[in-house]
């Protein structure tokens, strides 16, 4: 389980997406991803999660303290489990951000990467990539790819931070509207280059985003 802090009073963990979070995902997923939500609805969300080469992982908080607005969190929780599948339902946890991949061969492609209105320039999209990519590699994957819209300027500077790079388009990609899809591969993730590149990158963002041990509860 990954743990950061997001300011003074707002932290939030990163734990495997549950049944009992796709409400909470579905709604982010339509606020971050106008026009395109509809191809994750809540049964495809639950379908993936008993998919064994779908990962979806979600950022929460404890729901205790939030603002009718969600936006100001005081109160911690820490959960017990890291990257296991087993259901329960907590409606004290509020989701922030999630991202899932599907896992084919070797390869991680990343299906979304979406954070709540008003939870944007926290670090949080870049804690779940990490989270991404780290679970990626536990999963043995030894590359990753994504499709992104090629005005996504702001996703397109956070992947390229993590060393993935434009390979193609797909001209017309997305139904809604015809915009071209921009397709984006990493190197090796196994590799001793981009380890050494993701540690320093996953260093820096912890060291902005630090663990509150002292507020552990
Ligand atoms: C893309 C998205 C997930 C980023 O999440 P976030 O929590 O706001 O991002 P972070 O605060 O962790 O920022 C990480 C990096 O992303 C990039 N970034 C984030 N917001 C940015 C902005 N407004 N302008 C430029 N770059 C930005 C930067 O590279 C940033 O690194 P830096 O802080 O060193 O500059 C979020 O904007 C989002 O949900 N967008 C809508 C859905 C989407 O487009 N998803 C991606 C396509 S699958």
């Amino acid at each position: 389980m990954l743990k950061f802090q997001l300011m003074q009073m707002m932290h939030y963990i990163i734990r495997p997406m549950e049944y009992g979070d796709i409400p909470q995902v579905a709604q982010i997923d339509r606020e971050a991803f106008p026009g395109e939500w509809v191809f994750r609805s809540q049964s495809a969300y639950k379908r993936d999660l008993d998919n064994p080469s779908v990962r979806y992982i979600a950022a929460c908080m404890k729901r205790e303290g939030v603002e009718s607005g969600g936006r100001v969190v005081q109160r911690l929780l820490w959960f017990k489990r890291l990257f296991s599948h087993e259901c329960h339902l907590d409606s004290s946890e509020y989701i922030v951000g999630f991202s899932g991949f599907w896992i084919m061969m070797r390869e991680a492609h990343l299906i979304a990467i979406g954070v709540r209105d008003g939870y944007r320039r926290l670090g949080i999209g870049e804690g779940l990539l990490i989270a991404t990519i780290g679970l990626a590699q536990v999963v043995n994957a030894n590359i990753a790819t994504l499709e992104v819209r090629a005005s996504n300027e702001i996703a397109q500077a956070l992947y390229k931070k993590y060393g993935f790079q434009v390979v193609g388009r797909r001209p017309r990609y997305y139904s809604s509207d015809g915009e071209d899809a921009i397709i984006m591969s990493t190197d090796n993730i196994t590799s001793t280059s981009f380890q050494a590149s993701f540690q320093q990158l996953r260093k820096a963002h912890a060291q902005r985003h630090p663990e509150p041990l002292a507020q552990v509860r």
